[in-house]
């Protein structure tokens, strides 16, 4: 997505490298677990097979959402998505996850797939609610122990 996206009072536009620092530490107080470092951050940032996107405010950032791509795959991954504590509850979740299924159509994905925490019960209402299935699970697959449910949607 080059094209930035205006929902409601923020903006949806890809993440840059002046956006480091915040989604950082987005991520650390969104996750008690798995956090992605800031080299990490800098690779995704960087890559063609990797899409972050950020919602943002004037006064800062809001939401963040990461999805993979596999050269020649039709399955698109949906690492992760957060929203700031101060901005909950407010669709910012909601455009983020449209965004990254834009995305991945516009990469020729057919298929959104994510695995979610299954002591997460706001990401499993939100993936729910926008059309995922659960299809498998995967057994302690988070570094501190928890399981994951495996959701997937056609795009
Ligand atoms: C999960 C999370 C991303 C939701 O963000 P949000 O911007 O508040 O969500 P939205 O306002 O867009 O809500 C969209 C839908 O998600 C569901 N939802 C969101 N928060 C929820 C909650 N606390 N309890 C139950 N359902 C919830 C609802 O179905 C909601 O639709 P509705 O408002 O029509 O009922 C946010 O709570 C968060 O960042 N949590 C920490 C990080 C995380 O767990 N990420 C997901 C796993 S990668």
């Amino acid at each position: 997505m080059s094209e930035t996206v205006s929902h409601s009072d923020c903006t949806i536009r890809r993440a840059v490298a002046d956006d480091l620092d915040a989604l950082v530490a987005l991520e650390h107080a969104s996750f008690n677990t798995d956090h992605l470092s800031p080299r990490q951050y800098r690779k995704h940032l960087a890559s063609a097979t990797a899409r972050v996107l950020v919602a943002v405010d004037r006064i800062g950032l809001l939401g963040k959402a990461l999805v993979f791509f596999r050269h020649a795959s039709p399955i698109a991954r949906l690492y992760s998505i957060a929203v700031a504590d101060r901005a909950r509850g407010r669709g910012i979740a909601k455009a983020l996850l449209a965004a990254v299924e834009e995305a991945a159509r516009a990469h020729g994905c057919r298929t959104m797939r994510l695995e979610v925490s299954q002591s997460n019960p706001a990401a499993i209402a939100l993936y729910e609610r926008y059309g995922y299935r659960r299809f498998a699970e995967r057994r302690e697959y988070y570094e501190n122990g928890e399981h994951a449910w495996r959701y997937e949607k056609a795009l």
